[in-house]
């Protein structure tokens, strides 16, 4: 699986996207370290702060199948912007896979490469917690 592959799964996961809210449409694929593909998309609720992110729903989804190693995660959104992952959603993919490299696709379609450990260098970890 290439790198433009994983983006094109996740192209075609935005379009499952429920976002009447924000109108703001999110795919996500991950790439797990036995080369399956999970994909997700933002799923919105009339009380906003239940809605969930399409990174989240690729990660669960695997979880869910018996996944928790993982190489890459793409992204990609219907904005004319450029998407960031959330800080939310960096942090749950930093407890299975801190190592991840995120694959970002560009309104004008190029794609930009990021390690998580770049875009969240301080993820929360009870092994970084004082003992005292
Ligand atoms: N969203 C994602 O799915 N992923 C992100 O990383 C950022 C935001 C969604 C949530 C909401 O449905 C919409 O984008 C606007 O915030």
């Amino acid at each position: 699986m290439n790198r433009e592959e994983l983006v094109a799964a996740a192209r075609t996961a935005q379009e499952r996207a429920y976002a009447p809210y924000s109108h703001y449409r999110v795919g996500a694929a991950l790439l797990t370290a036995t080369g399956k593909v999970f994909t997700g998309t933002n799923i919105e609720n009339a009380s906003y702060s239940l809605t969930i992110c399409a990174e989240r729903v690729a990660l669960f989804c695997a979880v869910l199948a018996g996944e928790r190693h993982f190489e890459c995660l793409a992204i990609t959104s219907s904005g004319r912007g450029r998407l960031s992952p959330c800080g939310a959603c960096l942090q749950v993919l930093a407890e299975f896979a801190p190592s991840l490299q995120i694959i970002i696709s560009t309104a004008t379609g190029e794609l930009e490469q990021y390690s998580l450990r770049e875009m969240l260098p301080y993820a929360f970890s009870l092994e970084t917690e004082s003992k005292s």
